[in-house]
């Protein structure tokens, strides 16, 4: 939808905005107002120690559509200010759609006379006749951004081209830009010494992925000399809608070469969609992601919209690293280190059939909780179930079945939607763990977001949920175990990050 910009003055109080809401998250970031979508932009200042997230936002409406740069800022990803718009269309007819923003310290751009902490921005401007990638740069460390005179730096006459990441390739000494041919389901990879000239270096393409469009890639270095490359795809992810897939490989300056035949599917549900990297971390700093946590089969009808004037919020921010399973590569994720906000050790209660814990007095109704089932045997039998639950009946339930390591995420006990609302509300989400001796995992829950990290990090889950009050009860029930497995539990509060 394109609202006439005229018509338009920026309703944005976005200093006001109320997170007290009960479906709202408290650690996870969402908009002050309105609908948001992508991650964008995100760029370490360590001049300052802040963290910038940009992000797809609508600030009329509770459905995409008239994108903005939304701005806010962390000193630890967890506690966010939010500021007015970043970056805003210049036209009626015009979107700002995703991009990244990096550092430009050398001002190989020369936008930047006088200071080496620079920033520049690179955008998909979209309007009916095309998608194009633009620049705008900040003097101001990331709050104003001024468009430059000569857009687009690349336009391909295409209306289906999109989503650049711009990273440095300090190898080559050059900028590099990952973006979408989305349609043809084709990467494509430019190089540019100042940000503004770009060069074409190659196409990846893998037209046999399942998924309609190829949106928001991101190419991300981890250590070993391994690149990453993320892909998100939607309509027509394997779980439905909108998902993400990874391939590791590496990268030599110009091509991407995979080192596995197989793309991997980022989690094992349908809520995390197009996350984006940090750039321009210190140099041992592993690499931290923001993904958005909804999904186009539902984003836009999600209740939080009439109750609460907000639609999506973000995954935590999350860590990364590699690992080989059985010789294959893969990606290990978990939250970003949560001191910032994590509160005191909740009391665990006994129960003849496990052991629970009771959350209703931490006012932002979040925990962080780790679930450890150990002293199984080599083949293990029965199954251990965790339960959330609230005053007003709803429920949120999951477990791990022992003797094939299924595990799953049911969210068809939370009342006010489900796939009765839509039926790609699916409330299902499984995979399959190693379980050996026993098994470990966690997860944050938070008002109307749950994730679990398991498989010591190398599977992961964001399942967004809707209850008719706060979740604020954890069960965790065994049955049919054998002799000398023991099922613990430990929780912890954790504090808002907003002043609420
Ligand atoms: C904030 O939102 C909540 C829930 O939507 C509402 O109950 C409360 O009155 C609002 N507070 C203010 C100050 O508007
Ligand atoms: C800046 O210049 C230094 C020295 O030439 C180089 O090592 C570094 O990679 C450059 N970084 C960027 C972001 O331009
Ligand atoms: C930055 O680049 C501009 C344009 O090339 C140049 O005028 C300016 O002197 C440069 N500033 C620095 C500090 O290198
Ligand atoms: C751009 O693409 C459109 C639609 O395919 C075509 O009609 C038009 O001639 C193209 N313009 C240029 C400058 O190539
Ligand atoms: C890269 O892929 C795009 C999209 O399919 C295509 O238009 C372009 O011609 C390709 N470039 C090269 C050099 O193959
Ligand atoms: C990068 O890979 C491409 C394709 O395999 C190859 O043609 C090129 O020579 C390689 N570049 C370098 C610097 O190794
Ligand atoms: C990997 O891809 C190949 C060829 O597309 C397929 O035969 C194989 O089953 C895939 N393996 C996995 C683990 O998905
Ligand atoms: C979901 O369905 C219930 C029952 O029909 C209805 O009361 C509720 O308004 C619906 N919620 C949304 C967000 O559509
Ligand atoms: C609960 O059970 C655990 C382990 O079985 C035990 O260590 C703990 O002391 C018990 N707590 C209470 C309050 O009984
Ligand atoms: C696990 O999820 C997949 C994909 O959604 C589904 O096809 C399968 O039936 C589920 N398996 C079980 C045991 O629930």
């Amino acid at each position: 939808m394109r609202l006439p910009i005229a018509a338009l003055a920026l309703p944005v109080a976005v200093q006001a905005a109320n997170y007290s809401g009960p479906l709202r998250p408290q650690v996870h970031f969402s908009p002050p107002s309105d609908f948001m979508n992508d991650p964008n932009g995100l760029f370490y200042d360590a001049k300052r120690d802040l963290y910038h997230l940009y992000y797809q936002w609508n600030p009329y409406e509770l459905i995409a559509g008239n994108q903005h740069w939304g701005h806010a800022t962390s000193r630890d990803l967890y506690h966010w200010t939010n500021h007015p718009p970043a970056i805003s269309p210049s036209n009626a007819d015009e979107y700002i759609f995703s991009g990244s923003a990096v550092l430009d310290r050398n001002n190989t751009s020369g936008f930047f006379p006088d200071q080496d902490d620079g920033v520049v921005a690179i955008y998909t401007l979209d309007t009916a006749e095309a998608q194009t990638q633009n620049i705008a740069y900040s003097t101001d460390g990331g709050y104003t951004f001024t468009k430059y005179t000569h857009n687009p730096v690349i336009d391909i006459n295409s209306t289906e081209f999109r989503d650049p990441q711009v990273t440095w390739h300090a190898e080559s000494e050059q900028w590099l830009m990952t973006v979408a041919y989305s349609a043809d389901k084709v990467i494509g990879f430019y190089t540019s010494p100042d940000l503004r000239d770009w060069t074409h270096a190659s196409n990846f393409s893998r037209a046999d992925l399942r998924g309609e469009q190829f949106e928001c890639p991101n190419l991300v270095k981890f250590a070993a000399d391994k690149h990453v490359l993320f892909i998100s795809v939607n309509p027509g992810a394997p779980l439905g809608g909108s998902g993400t897939y990874y391939l590791v490989g590496n990268f030599n300056g110009t091509h991407f070469h995979p080192e596995t035949a197989n793309f991997t599917l980022y989690e094992f549900s349908k809520d995390n969609y197009a996350s984006q990297w940090y750039t321009d971390l210190p140099d041992r700093s592993s690499p931290i992601s923001i993904g958005w946590a909804s999904n186009w089969d539902y984003a836009e009808e999600v209740p939080t919209g009439e109750l609460e004037d907000w639609r999506s919020s973000m995954s935590v921010p999350r860590q990364h690293s590699l690992t080989q399973v059985q010789g294959v590569w893969t990606v290990t994720r978990s939250p970003y280190d949560l001191s910032a906000v994590q509160g005191r050790r909740l009391p665990n209660h006994n129960h003849t059939d496990g052991v629970s814990v009771d959350f209703s007095s931490v006012q932002s109704k979040a925990i962080y909780f780790e679930i450890d089932i150990s002293g199984l045997p080599a083949d293990p039998a029965g199954e251990v179930r965790f339960h959330f639950s609230s005053p007003a009946g709803d429920h949120l339930d999951g477990g791990v079945v022992l003797d094939t390591g299924l595990f799953w995420i049911d969210r068809a006990g939370t009342q006010l939607y489900t796939a009765a609302n839509n039926t790609d509300f699916t409330p299902l989400s499984n995979t399959s763990v190693a379980v050996d001796g026993g098994l470990a995992f966690a997860g944050v829950i938070d008002r109307s977001v749950l994730e679990v990290f398991a498989d010591d990090g190398t599977q992961s889950a964001t399942v967004s949920y809707f209850p008719s009050a706060p979740l604020d009860r954890l069960a965790v029930g065994a049955r049919g175990l054998s002799d000398g497995a023991n099922v613990g539990l430990a929780a912890w509060g954790l504090d808002s990050g907003w002043v609420v």
